[in-house]
């Protein structure tokens, strides 16, 4: 880094180009830029229990999570289970959308199941707001499973050891259970065992660490990681939504993304109905209606606002993405290079999208060495299964 100084020296000069630019440059990274860095490493890999499921974290609930997760039993059409669109090393599928019961195909992106224990909101738009009440989703979608509680309790009581486990969870019978109890129960249970799908430590928490080590021994532009975090924090901007051990801030923006389908209208859109649903945190079948969950969903209820939730979709976490293609709720952008090529022109153009694009997405002007950066820094999030 050239000394400040000199900048101001060669400002006096008229150095014009070389002055300007040495003057909008701080040497990265600042204090603030240092704490931001502080908090994007280390992702815990045993998440906190979920109080709103009385199994999480019992192993007889993860092993027949883990079971009923690929039992396409549980489908109408008897050959799509869970784990049909999350699937291989990423846990998704490699297409755009998915294939669900009669060659049917899902409107969004499947997102990985990988780490998702973590989030706070799940599916693109946020409308589940437990891992347990997400799962009932895919199975009673049309055209996901296309299931009900007839079909699934007709598969619990069908497999022996399936109706054991779950009478030694919930201490009742699945043939006689009420058909919305039933569900929620089965929800917990694979819930359980996505608690697991951890992929956690990785070369960018390395790579992060050591970069820290480097800043404050006042080397940091001498470390590989350099120009990668610092596009990411600066010029890129990152960072102010994927920030944190997970990469997100567990919040939705309208990045601009091109959607004209129905769901194009995000959080906005589903809002209301996930404060209304019963399956909610707050809701009859939570095992903890008044805690921190359904506080949390209360809050979202007085914060919201349309204008900042109309074509928003969940910041996902960047952990594991490159095995992940192609990405966005769109499933458009085909690879990571695609992804940086988006923000490096500010999103896609107006119109083609539904709402008001955040401010924070802007036309980056990325050389190609911050665009080859950015895509080496998201590569090393891949981290190592547990
Ligand atoms: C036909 C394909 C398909 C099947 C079958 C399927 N999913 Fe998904 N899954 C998706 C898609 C697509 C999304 C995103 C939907 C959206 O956001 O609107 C998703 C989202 C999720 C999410 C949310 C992840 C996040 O980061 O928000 C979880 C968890 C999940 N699925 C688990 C399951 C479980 C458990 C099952 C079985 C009960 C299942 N899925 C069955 C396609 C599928
Ligand atoms: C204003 C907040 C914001 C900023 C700034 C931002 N992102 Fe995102 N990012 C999101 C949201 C929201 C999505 C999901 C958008 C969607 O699908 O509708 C996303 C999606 C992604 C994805 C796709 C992940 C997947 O699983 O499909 C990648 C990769 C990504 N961002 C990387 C970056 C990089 C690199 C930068 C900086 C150049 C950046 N983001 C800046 C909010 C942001």
């Amino acid at each position: 880094m050239i000394p400040r100084s000199w900048c101001v020296a060669a400002l006096a000069l008229s150095l014009g180009g070389m002055g300007l630019a040495c003057e909008s440059e701080e040497p990265f990274p600042t204090l603030d830029e240092l704490d931001q860095l502080r908090s994007l490493h280390s992702l815990s890999s045993h998440p906190r229990l979920d109080s709103t499921n009385r199994v999480d974290g019992q192993e007889v609930a993860q092993k027949l999570g883990f079971d009923l997760f690929r039992d396409p039993g549980l489908s109408r059409c008897g050959t799509v289970s869970c784990e049909s669109c999350h699937t291989g090393d990423g846990r998704t599928v490699e297409t755009a959308t998915a294939e669900g019961c009669g060659g049917q195909r899902t409107e969004r992106n499947p997102p990985t199941v990988l780490n998702v224990r973590h989030n706070r909101w799940f599916m693109w738009d946020g409308r589940a707001d437990s891992l347990w009440s997400q799962a009932m989703l895919p199975l009673m979608n049309p055209v996901e499973m296309d299931s009900n509680a007839d079909i699934v309790r007709a598969r619990l009581v069908a497999e022996p050891s399936y109706q054991e486990r779950y009478r030694t969870l919930f201490g009742t019978e699945p043939a006689s259970v009420a058909a919305p109890l039933l569900m929620a129960n089965v929800g917990k249970v694979l819930a359980a065992y996505e608690r697991v799908l951890m992929r956690v430590e990785a070369p960018f928490d390395t790579d992060v660490r050591r970069f820290i080590a480097a800043a404050e021994a006042g080397s940091a532009e001498s470390d590989p990681a350099y120009l990668g975090l610092k596009t990411f924090v600066r010029k890129g901007q990152c960072i102010v939504c994927h920030k944190g051990p997970s990469l997100t801030d567990e919040l939705f923006h309208n990045v601009g993304l091109e959607d004209s389908g129905p769901g194009a209208g995000g959080q906005w859109a589903v809002l209301n109905s996930l404060l209304d649903w019963e399956f909610n945190a707050a809701g009859r079948y939570s095992d903890d209606p008044n805690g921190t969950d359904a506080q949390r969903l209360r809050t979202l209820r007085t914060q919201a606002k349309q204008v900042e939730l109309e074509g928003a979709f969940r910041t996902p976490s960047l952990r594991n993405v490159a095995l992940t293609a192609p990405y966005m709720h769109t499933g458009k952008e085909t690879t990571l290079e695609d992804v940086i090529d988006f923000y490096n022109e500010g999103g896609d153009p107006e119109g083609t999208f539904v709402g008001q694009r955040t401010s924070t997405i802007v036309k980056l002007d990325l050389t190609d060495n911050e665009k080859r950066a950015l895509v080496e820094l998201l590569k090393s999030l891949t981290g190592t299964p547990r």
